[in-house]
């Protein structure tokens, strides 16, 4: 694997760098804020698990808003700079524009939203208010049947163009819309998303089917590979790769030969990015966790909870990640097929 030794171009001299075993620092945290969703994609929450009588997380046991504040101002001092809201469904989430504004207030930090596009028509406008500064909705069709099966609620494509719509009014456009493929569900509309989307001003970003969680049933054979999607795609219409945004930026970015914009494909299972993997996560109950196929994480609720210092929080957090050595990506095979893995919707994606 490609694990760059240093990462000299992402340190600030204020921040010392805190790098884990590979030489990775922590610079991005993503936060899931619930673990319920509206949707019931059959990639994330199959109904036969995620039905009547799943038990969710119970109110007491979610991290409130001044929680989550202050573990974001803790993960700031130790070189976080972006941090994405995710669920479950962020936007479920009562009064999310309040947390938003909570997390904009610290200083140096991005908060970015990755939504299922469902009820951002209503609420586009009063996250950007409070500080949002980038979104990214999920589309998989704009094939209507296509799309009402995929998130098994029956809700249709256009409510969540209407969202997007939403976000570029109140100013959070270029939107990044993700798409994830699966073959023979919904990749013959891929080149209908990307028409769509070209010329728009938004990105949109195919993503390979990944194995997240245990109650997905994925398949190798269901992945189509990003290569196989830039080249359908490529085609018809031209592209050409760009460079990377930013160091460790999941998304491969290639635009469009005649300058109408790009689109993107996020390659995990076919071309693995671990190393340059900056991401730590912290679940809605408050568990740490340091990588997207974790089987478990460390409570940081009960320290929150129970009178520990900030100076503590550093403490076990710095402790977590200098140790860490997570790279599931890169050793995905039979034999880490059967390990137990958190499930996406609790982890945040
Ligand atoms: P930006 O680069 O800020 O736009 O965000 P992003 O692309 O990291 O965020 P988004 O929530 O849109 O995630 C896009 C896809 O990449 C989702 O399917 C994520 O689950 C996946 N992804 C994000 N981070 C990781 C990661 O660390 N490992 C793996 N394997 N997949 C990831
Ligand atoms: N494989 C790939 N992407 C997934 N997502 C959810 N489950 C999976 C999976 N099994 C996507 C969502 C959303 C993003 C955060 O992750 O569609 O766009
Ligand atoms: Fe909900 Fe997103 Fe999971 Fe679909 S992928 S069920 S919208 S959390
Ligand atoms: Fe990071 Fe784990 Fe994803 Fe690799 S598989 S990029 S280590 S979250």
């Amino acid at each position: 694997m490609t694990i760059p030794m240093h990462h000299a171009d992402l340190e600030r001299p204020d921040v010392p760098a805190l790098l884990d075993r590979f030489g990775r620092p922590l610079r991005d945290l993503r936060i899931s804020v619930t673990d319920r969703c509206n949707f019931r994609c059959r990639y994330c929450m199959p109904r036969e698990v995620f039905g009547p009588s799943f038990q969710f997380l119970p109110r007491e046991e979610i991290l409130t808003f001044e929680e989550i504040t202050r573990l974001t101002r803790v993960f700031a001092g130790l070189g976080v700079r972006k941090v994405r809201l995710t669920g479950g469904e962020p936007t479920l989430r009562a009064d999310l524009p309040a947390l938003v504004r909570m997390l904009a207030a610290i200083d140096d930090l991005e908060v970015t939203l990755t939504t299922n596009g469902s009820l951002l028509a209503h609420q586009a406008q009063a996250l950007a208010d409070a500080g949002l500064r980038r979104i990214t909705v999920s589309l998989d069709s704009l094939d209507d049947a296509v799309f009402r099966s995929m998130n098994d609620m029956d809700f249709p494509v256009q409510l969540v163009l209407d969202g997007i719509a939403a976000a570029e009014r109140a100013g959070l456009a270029p939107v990044k819309v993700n798409a994830v493929v699966r073959r023979g569900v919904n990749e013959h509309t891929l080149l209908d998303l990307a028409r769509h989307f070209k010329g728009s001003g938004h990105v949109l970003r195919f993503i390979e089917y990944m194995d997240v969680g245990n109650t997905n049933g994925w398949r190798m054979d269901e992945v189509v590979p990003g290569r196989e999607v830039v080249e359908r795609i490529s085609a018809a219409m031209p592209l050409v790769p760009l460079e990377a945004n930013y160091r460790g930026e999941v998304a491969q970015r290639w635009a469009y030969a005649d300058g109408s914009g790009e689109v993107g494909v996020i390659t995990s299972v076919t071309e693995p990015f671990c190393g340059d993997c900056t991401r730590a996560r912290l679940t809605a109950a408050g568990e740490l966790v340091t990588c997207l196929f974790a089987s478990h994480g460390l409570d940081l609720r009960g320290r929150l909870r129970d009178g520990s210092s900030d100076a503590d929080l550093v403490h076990v957090i710095r402790g977590v990640w200098s140790q860490r050595d997570d790279r599931y990506s890169e050793i995905r095979s039979a034999a880490t097929a059967t390990l137990p893995r958190l499930e996406m919707s609790h982890l945040g994606g």
